[in-house]
């Protein structure tokens, strides 16, 4: 049974990580962190709450601006980290990586949970290395914080990668939407759309709990992408 503390426990994708977490047979809700919380299982603070709880395993979907601080917090405790949080500065992904491999704690950083999204960005990959034409539309609910997306820019670095050229992205932001994205190619007479959508943040659930049961696994460092532990 691994214990599992989970930071941004109230959110929209925090709390029903906590219900999935206590429901499964392999895991532990060891804790639940949010500023408002204190008292019981709840706690305003993941280095207090990683002391009091023995956590083995911390998952982080909170928000961009405490994902650093969280992530360093966690390394100096010695305990992996599964950050769902998006919109961490590249300065910042920079100083956690380099804590995290002086401390060999592993860090891995999932822009997208769902298993789809990570299809998507595979096949794209696989597009971008005949079609070096493409352009990513990201679509999000009007509550997200961050902009473009963090599956946008790990999507767009993976297409640069293959292709060579930078894909531009296009945010939009708009009610009734939860998480999409399309990949756009163009040649000639011809185009290819790989399109993800999630209804819901369920969609996100099953990939946090695998990446939190996989993550012990790595090595000590900053780790970007689900696919990582998905195969
Ligand atoms: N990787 C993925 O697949 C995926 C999918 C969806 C969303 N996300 C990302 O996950 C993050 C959370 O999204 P959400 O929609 O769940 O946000 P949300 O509903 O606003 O929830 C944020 C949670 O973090 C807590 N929090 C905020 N600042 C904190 C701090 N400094 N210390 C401790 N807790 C803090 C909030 O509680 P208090 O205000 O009480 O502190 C709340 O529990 C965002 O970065 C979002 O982009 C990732």
């Amino acid at each position: 049974m691994t214990r599992v503390l989970v930071s941004g426990a109230t959110g929209r994708l925090g709390a029903p990580i906590c219900a999935a977490v206590a429901a499964a047979d392999d895991l532990v809700l060891a804790g639940r962190v949010a500023r408002s919380l204190g008292g019981g299982d709840g706690f305003p603070d993941l280095a207090a709450a990683i002391a009091d709880t023995r956590a083995e395993v911390v998952i982080d979907v909170t928000r961009p601006d405490a994902a650093e601080a969280h992530c360093l917090t966690a390394i100096a405790a010695g305990v992996p980290l599964v950050l769902g949080t998006t919109g961490m500065a590249v300065e910042g992904a920079a100083r956690v990586d380099a804590a995290a491999r002086a401390a060999g704690v592993p860090v891995l950083s999932c822009p997208n949970f769902a298993i789809t999204a990570v299809l998507m960005m595979r096949f794209a990959v696989e597009a971008a290395r005949v079609l070096p034409d493409a352009a990513i539309v990201e679509e999000h609910h009007v509550a997200k914080v961050d902009a473009p997306s963090g599956t946008a820019k790990r999507t767009a670095d993976l297409i640069e990668a293959a292709a060579g050229a930078r894909p531009p992205i296009s945010s939009l932001r708009l009610p009734g939407v939860v998480a999409n994205q399309s990949v756009v190619f163009g040649a000639p007479a011809q185009t290819l759309e790989i399109r993800n959508v999630t209804t819901s943040v369920e969609a996100f659930v099953p990939g946090a709990l695998l990446a939190a049961r996989r993550v012990g696994g790595l090595a000590g460092g900053l780790h970007v992408g689900l696919e990582l532990v998905l195969d």
